[in-house]
């Protein structure tokens, strides 16, 4: 596709002013009305060189430069050169581009490159609670946006499955537990005899003892403390897979903090050999002053592992299995200290690619009005935040569309989109406000807001059994409403990239909400099937490529696209 901003620059350089190309690139704006050309460059620089005012300067570059075939106006406003690019060669390349790539708007920049997303990282026997909806939601769609690019991505889900707490549960269940109860309902069930035992702890020294003694004999592979810890595992994740099943979440692999353990031995040994390892009260560290950063803890004093540990060793242990570009882990903002250690001890082992690994933060939400209470937590929170926005979609339908088939699957995409949509529209690194009306208003700047706009355009298509012609005179669309159509699809390709290179899904996500509002405008103003039937084609296929790009950003951001809402 051509690439209009190359073309200004192309341009400009033909004016051979003493200015590097890097330079022009890194000037050139987007003028904040269209009225005022689609780029413009400033000129003030030149003023020295000219001695003249800028505005002068740049009327007399600007009649120095021929519009040729890539523009239809090259003028000046003011200091700045302003740029009309020619719209019917670009609506052409736009339609075409739809048509012709399957991934329209790709630039490919992740080709040969492997990239890791660790997201979701849920915890064995304990609540999944809205961070790690946000790590979940986050996350799988940063690795629809790189894996869209051609990255080879690999979706990880870094189970929290060990650690000094299994002792304890382990113990807990061997003291307290039925199988009944917690069959009945196992994340709760779990969570009753940590928090029991938490708080019998404390007034109970003996308790901490015998944890530690069944942590360690986990440690060790004994049967029966591996047969209690695994059924915990099963029970936690069969629950888990029920929300990923709701969200249309995948992974590649789960493989978690157990399954890394078995390198922590190795890695011991390598700090040791490093000379990096220091006792400190009993416990071992690495001093980190001069990054100034507290100091790592590796083993603590009764001898446990801990939970950087099993990072470093998975780091190393990536790197290896997978030789990463880039090694992301999308997890909320609260561990940063924790990234800053891993990544710091890292580079004091020695490894050059320390900096490849990731913290992919974000904020948190909070609830207006207490929004997601429930009962005293004898639910999975966040199961229930779901199942209530279908319930809510369900009532919407109920009312604005009663006939409409297949109304329990798209009540569904409709509800959970809702919620993906509210988690993916702000940087991601914001805290946000979750907020039921805001979440499923069909004319705000929601989910279901975009889906109704691409079902829009689906029906249109639908109803008049909507084929790719050939020879559609795409000159015909020269309303406002179409060629700010045109320039959004334009601009999809600089968006993704953007999204993949800063990993932020709420480019997209706003991109969105940006081309359905075009679309609605296009839709109100110009009319498709009363047209003229040249006209009419055009419109459609115009209508076709919104359709088209709409439906791959939601599915980007991991949000379904029904054809009829
Ligand atoms: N399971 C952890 C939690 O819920 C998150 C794990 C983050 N990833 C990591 N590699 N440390 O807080």
């Amino acid at each position: 596709m051509i690439d209009f901003k190359i073309k200004v620059v192309d341009k400009l350089e033909e004016l051979k002013l003493d200015i590097s190309r890097e330079e022009i690139i890194s000037l050139i704006e987007i003028p904040p009305e269209s009225s005022m050309g689609d780029y413009a460059f400033p000129v003030f620089k030149f003023a020295k060189t000219f001695k003249k005012a800028p505005n002068l300067i740049a009327e007399e570059l600007a009649g120095k430069l021929t519009k040729g075939e890539f523009f239809s106006n090259i003028v000046n406003t003011g200091p700045y050169i302003n740029f009309f690019v020619n719209n019917e060669l670009l609506t052409k390349e736009v339609l075409e581009g739809v048509l012709n790539n399957k991934k329209f708007g790709s630039k490919n920049i992740g080709l040969g490159k492997t990239a890791i997303v660790e997201f979701s990282s849920t915890n064995i026997a304990k609540p999944f609670h809205i961070g790690h909806l946000r790590s979940t939601v986050i996350g799988n769609s940063i690795n629809n946006i790189l894996k869209y690019q051609d990255y080879n991505t690999v979706a990880i889900n870094y189970i929290g499955d060990y650690g000094t707490q299994f002792g304890m549960m382990i113990s807990a269940y061997k003291k307290w537990g039925s199988k009944e109860i917690i069959d009945r309902d196992p994340i709760n069930g779990l969570l009753d005899l940590y928090v029991r035992y938490n708080k019998e702890a404390k007034e109970n020294e003996v308790l901490m003892d015998e944890a530690r003694y069944w942590f360690d004999r986990l440690e060790k592979k004994d049967k029966e403390a591996l047969e209690l810890w695994q059924w915990f595992k099963d029970i936690s994740l069969k629950e888990f897979n029920r929300v990923y099943e709701l969200l249309g979440v995948k992974f590649d692999n789960y493989n978690g903090e157990a399954y890394h353990s078995q390198f922590m031995g190795e890695v011991i040994k390598e700090l040791e050999e490093k000379n990096l390892l220091k006792e400190s009260e009993g416990a071992i560290i690495v001093d980190l002053e001069k990054y100034d950063l507290p100091p790592v803890l590796i083993k603590k004093s009764n001898g446990s592992s801990t939970y950087i540990t099993r990072d470093i060793a998975t780091a190393i242990y990536r790197k290896k299995t997978y030789d990463f570009y880039k090694n992301n882990y999308v997890v909320a903002s609260q561990q940063r200290l924790h990234f800053q250690q891993l990544v710091a001890v890292l580079k004091e082992m020695g490894y050059e690619w320390a900096d490849d690994c990731v913290h992919v933060s974000f904020g948190m939400v909070s609830m207006k009005d207490g929004a997601m209470k429930t009962r005293e937590g004898k639910v999975i929170f966040l199961e229930e935040v779901l199942n209530q926005a279908i319930s809510k979609t369900n009532e919407i339908i109920e009312n604005r569309n009663p006939d409409l088939e297949n109304k329990e699957k798209v009540a569904k995409e409709i509800g959970v989109g809702a919620i993906i949509f509210q988690d993916l529209f702000n940087n991601r690194i914001k805290d946000y406000v979750f907020d039921w009306d805001q979440v499923l208003n069909f004319d705000g700047e929601t989910g279901p807001y975009v889906q109704y706009a691409n079902a829009r355009a689906s029906s249109i298509l639908n109803k008049v059994n909507f084929q790719v012609e050939e020879n559609v005179d795409y000159t015909l669309l020269k309303e406002e409403e179409e060629i700010a159509i045109i320039k959004i699809l334009d601009n999809f390709s600089n968006v993704l990239e953007n999204a993949a290179n800063k990993l932020e899904p709420s480019f997209v996500t706003r991109y969105s909400v940006e081309l359905a509002k075009a679309f609605n405008r296009f839709y109100n103003s110009c009319p498709i099937s009363s047209a003229e039937e040249n006209l009419k084609s055009a419109r459609l296929l115009l209508t076709y490529a919104t359709k088209v790009v709409l439906t791959t950003s939601l599915n980007l951001l991991g949000i379904a696209a029904p054809e009829k809402m």
